[in-house]
């Protein structure tokens, strides 16, 4: 399959594209059962993380991918960098460049920051986060995970819980699982749903309580607690009592119905810490289930063949 030079973003692709990195991540997760768990395919490339924001799981699972496939990688961070001395995106981007780097993964704060970078060097670019726009590789990792534990997405009913109006997961998400045909829906304080949301396909519903019992996965998001500042939701004790995922709610969870969340989690605020450690959750799974997902997005768009 041809491929595209960058991956911005889930709205751009296909659904038969999606299942190209979904296919190909099994066989990294593969790669990375064996007791040498490194291949070849990237020797001689060099992978770039530009994150100009804090992160993590996305950055380290990307180096550890690039690793895995036998790339060079440079972690760049805005704190250690001449960003920090005022140093613009394309002015760094024209470093890159300079510097014959094959790949670069950048996460930054405003939206639109990936493609812009695309768009002005040679080297391909992931979207590693940008702004409130789209985290493709953490969608593509999530649907991987449910495809991992359900076999097929299409019918597949997923819930995604918290604040959806800030969240590139939940947006990237949306756009991946309804190409998939999974049905999804939303629940939130309506402060914290973008207004035309059911544009993208999505049911919106806002009493957790009325409808937990209904799905296959529920997906909570981290709420970003400085939120609560900006007065869209009345405390953090309310959240929790009216969207937390608590022991009690869990119980009322289909049989075989899973708990996922992106991280960084609040525990006890969106979560409680014997759910996000309980026998549904697979939280850590989806952590792991990154690397192999990052190995293949970075196989693709290096140009890798698949023998
Ligand atoms: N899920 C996610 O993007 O986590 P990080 O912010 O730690 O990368």
């Amino acid at each position: 399959m041809s491929h595209r030079k960058d991956l911005i973003g889930i709205e751009d692709l296909t659904a038969k594209e999606i299942i190209h990195y979904l296919d190909i991540a099994d066989r990294f997760a593969s790669v990375l059962e064996r007791p040498i768990p490194i291949v070849p395919t990237l020797r001689g490339k060099t992978i770039l993380t530009l994150f100009f924001e804090a992160s993590t799981r996305t950055q380290i699972s990307f180096s550890v991918a690039a690793k895995r496939l036998s790339a060079d990688v440079i972690n760049f961070s805005k704190t250690s960098s001449s960003v920090a001395k005022g140093e613009t995106i394309i002015d760094t981007a024209r470093n890159i460049e300079a510097m014959k780097i094959d790949g670069v993964v950048v996460r930054h704060s405003a939206p639109g920051a990936a493609k812009y970078l695309a768009e002005n060097i040679d080297a391909f670019v992931i979207n590693g986060g940008d702004g409130s726009h789209e985290h493709p590789t953490q969608a593509l990792l999530d649907i991987f995970t449910m495809r991992q534990h359900f076999k097929d997405i299409a019918g597949l009913k997923v819930l995604i819980v918290g604040d959806i109006l800030h969240s590139r997961v939940a947006r990237s998400n949306i756009f991946g699982l309804k190409k998939l045909n999974a049905q999804v829906t939303i629940c939130a304080p309506p402060t914290l749903i973008p207004i035309g949301i059911e544009s993208l396909g999505v049911n919106v519903h806002y009493n957790l309580d009325e409808i937990i019992d209904k799905y296959d996965v529920v997906m909570a998001l981290r709420i970003q607690l400085e939120r609560q500042e900006a007065g869209l939701f009345p405390s953090i004790r309310e959240y929790r009592n009216l969207y937390g995922l608590t022991r009690e709610r869990v119980k009322r969870m289909k049989t075989g119905g899973i708990i996922m969340h992106p991280g960084p989690t609040n525990r006890g605020v969106e979560i409680d810490p014997d759910v996000a450690d309980g026998d549904r959750s697979v939280i850590l799974t989806q952590v792991k289930n990154g690397v192999a997902l990052r190995m293949a997005v970075l196989f693709v768009h290096a140009g890798g063949k698949i023998e």
